[in-house]
C-alpha cells in the first residue's frame, strides 16, 4: 500500500514538472573537484554565520575553483526551465564570479573532468570586478541553420546584490512564449521576449550591410549649398557698426559736471605717531563723494550708444537644396548567411546535464546554496519559500539586533563623555584602598 502509494508519487512527479534543488546539509556529497592543475581552490561546506544549514563556502581568496554534480536526469529547457540559487556575500565581492553554469547533457561528463571550456547551457548569477557588477543571463544557442553555437548575452543584467545577506537569484525562461526574467528575492529585476533583449539576437537579421562596399570617391552628401547665384544687395554696407552714439539721449537734470567722483575722508584724522620724515606727507583716505550719491551723476557727462538699425554684418549667399546631393551614403545590403528564424530558441540550448560552479574570485566567505533546475516557477517559489525566507528572518532579525546595540552604544558613550571625570576619580579612590591593603598584609607578612 505505501510502496504503491510512494511509485505513485513518482509517477506524478515525472509526468508533472521537474524540479531538482540541490543543498549543501549532507556536505559535498554528489559534488566533485575537477582535476585541472591550476583549480586549487577547495569548496567546503559550512554553516554560514548564525543560519542553521550548510552551504557551499569559497574558503580562500585568489583562487579557482571548479566544483559539479551530475543530475540524475536531464532538465529540458524546451518545457521552460527555471533556475535559482542563493548567495551569501559573507564578506562581499570586490572582484569574482558568483555564478553557477548549467551544464549541457553529456554522458561523456565527469566532475572530475570539468574545464572552463566545457559546455554550458545557461550561466546565471552574480559576477563583480571593479566597475563590472552583473547577474548574468548567457545562453549557449546552437544556430538551427548553421549549427554554430553561439552566447546569447542578457542586454544590461541587473546589478548583484552587495550586502551580506543572503539573496536569492531566479531565472525564468518560457519557451511556452519566448520570454524570460529575472527576480532577486522574489521581485522580477528584469524581464521580457528572448528575441528583444539578447545579443548577439537568437535571430540574426536577413540582410547586413555588405562590409566589402566602400562610399564612392563622387558621393555627394551635402544636403545644402550657398546659392551661387544670389548676389550681395547694392544697399548692403558691411561695415555698418553694431551701435551708434544716440543722438535723443540728454544729459539728466542735476548732473554735477564739476563734482569729482571721490573726495577726502572729512572723519579721518593724522595718526598721533605719524613721522612725516619718515612716512612722508599725511593724506586722508578717500570716500565716495555724497553729493554724487545724491545727485544723478558727477563728472563729465557722456552721450550712451544704441544699436544700429542699418547693422548687417557680413553678407552670406542663402542656402539652396544642393541639386547634386544623393542622400546618405550607407553600404548596399546583402543576405545574411547567419539569417535564421528560429522560433524556439530554447529547443536549441541543450538539455541541463549539472551543475558546476566555475569561478576565479578574490574574495573569500562567500556561500552558495539551495540551487533549483526546474521546469516549474511554483516549485522555485516553494523552495524560496521553504529554505530562503527563513534564512531572512534570522538575518533581518540579527540586522535589527545590531542596529539597535550600535545604537545603545553611541548613547551610552555620549553619556559617559560627560561623567568621564568622576569616573577617574573613583578608581583613584579604590587605588589608594587597594594600596592600603596590600600593606597591611605585608605587614601580617612580616610578623610571620
Ligand atoms: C509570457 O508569459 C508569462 C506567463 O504567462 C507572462 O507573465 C509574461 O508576461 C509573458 N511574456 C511575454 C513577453 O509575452
Amino acid at each position: 500500500m505505501l510502496r504503491a502509494r510512494a511509485l505513485c508519487a513518482l509517477a506524478l512527479l515525472a509526468v508533472a514538472a521537474q524540479a531538482v534543488h540541490l543543498d549543501f546539509e549532507k556536505g559535498l556529497k554528489g559534488w566533485e573537484h575537477s582535476e585541472e592543475s591550476k583549480w586549487v581552490g577547495r569548496f567546503v561546506a559550512e554553516v554560514p554565520g548564525s543560519l542553521e544549514k550548510k552551504a557551499l563556502k569559497v574558503p580562500d581568496k585568489a583562487k579557482h575553483y571548479g566544483i559539479s554534480t551530475v543530475l540524475k536526469e536531464a532538465v529540458d529547457p524546451a518545457k521552460d526551465l527555471v533556475l535559482q540559487y542563493d548567495l551569501k556575500l559573507g564578506n562581499g565581492l570586490s572582484c569574482g564570479g558568483a555564478y553557477i553554469k548549467f551544464l549541457t547533457a553529456d554522458k561523456a561528463f565527469t566532475p572530475k573532468g570539468l574545464k572552463d571550456d566545457t559546455p554550458y547551457t545557461v550561466m546565471f548569477g552574480a559576477d563583480k570586478c571593479g566597475d563590472t557588477n552583473k547577474v548574468h543571463l548567457i545562453l549557449r544557442h546552437k544556430s538551427p541553420k548553421t549549427g554554430k553555437i553561439e552566447e546569447k548575452h542578457l542586454k544590461s543584467p541587473p546589478f548583484v546584490e552587495t550586502d551580506a545577506k543572503t539573496h536569492v537569484y531566479t531565472a525564468i525562461l518560457r519557451a511556452s512564449n519566448n520570454s524570460y526574467a529575472v527576480l532577486v528575492d522574489g521581485e522580477e529585476k528584469k524581464a521580457g521576449s528572448l528575441f528583444e533583449d539578447f545579443e548577439p539576437a537568437f535571430n540574426p537579421p536577413e540582410t547586413i550591410p555588405d562590409p566589402e562596399d566602400k562610399k564612392p570617391a563622387d558621393w555627394v552628401d551635402e544636403a545644402q549649398i550657398p546659392d551661387p547665384d544670389a548676389k550681395k544687395p547694392a544697399d548692403w554696407d558691411e561695415d555698418a557698426p553694431i551701435e551708434i552714439p544716440d543722438e535723443d539721449a540728454k544729459k539728466p537734470e542735476g548732473w554735477l559736471d564739476d563734482e569729482p567722483a571721490e573726495v577726502d575722508d572729512p572723519e579721518a584724522k593724522k595718526p598721533e605717531d605719524w613721522d612725516e620724515d619718515e612716512d612722508g606727507d599725511w593724506e586722508p583716505p578717500k570716500i565716495l563723494n555724497p553729493k554724487c550719491t545724491e545727485a544723478p551723476g558727477c563728472g563729465e557727462w557722456k552721450r550712451p550708444n544704441k544699436p544700429n538699425p542699418a547693422y548687417k554684418g557680413k553678407w552670406s549667399a542663402p542656402l539652396i537644396d544642393n541639386p547634386k546631393y544623393k542622400g546618405e551614403w550607407k553600404p548596399k545590403e546583402i543576405p545574411n548567411p547567419e539569417h535564421v528564424k528560429d522560433p524556439a530558441p530554447l529547443t536549441n540550448i541543450g538539455k541541463v546535464g549539472a551543475a558546476a560552479i566555475e569561478i576565479w574570485t578574490m574574495d573569500d566567505g562567500y556561500f552558495f546554496d539551495n540551487i533549483v533546475i526546474s521546469n516549474s516557477v511554483e516549485e522555485a517559489e516553494k523552495v524560496r519559500a521553504k529554505t530562503w525566507e527563513p534564512k531572512k528572518k534570522v538575518e533581518d532579525k540579527e540586522e535589527e539586533e545590531a542596529r539597535k546595540k550600535a545604537e545603545e552604544e553611541a548613547k551610552k558613550a555620549a553619556e559617559e563623555g560627560g561623567k568621564d571625570g568622576e569616573a577617574k576619580e573613583s578608581s583613584g579612590e579604590e587605588e589608594a584602598k587597594k594600596e592600603d591593603k596590600e600593606e597591611e598584609e605585608d605587614v601580617y607578612a612580616d610578623e610571620l
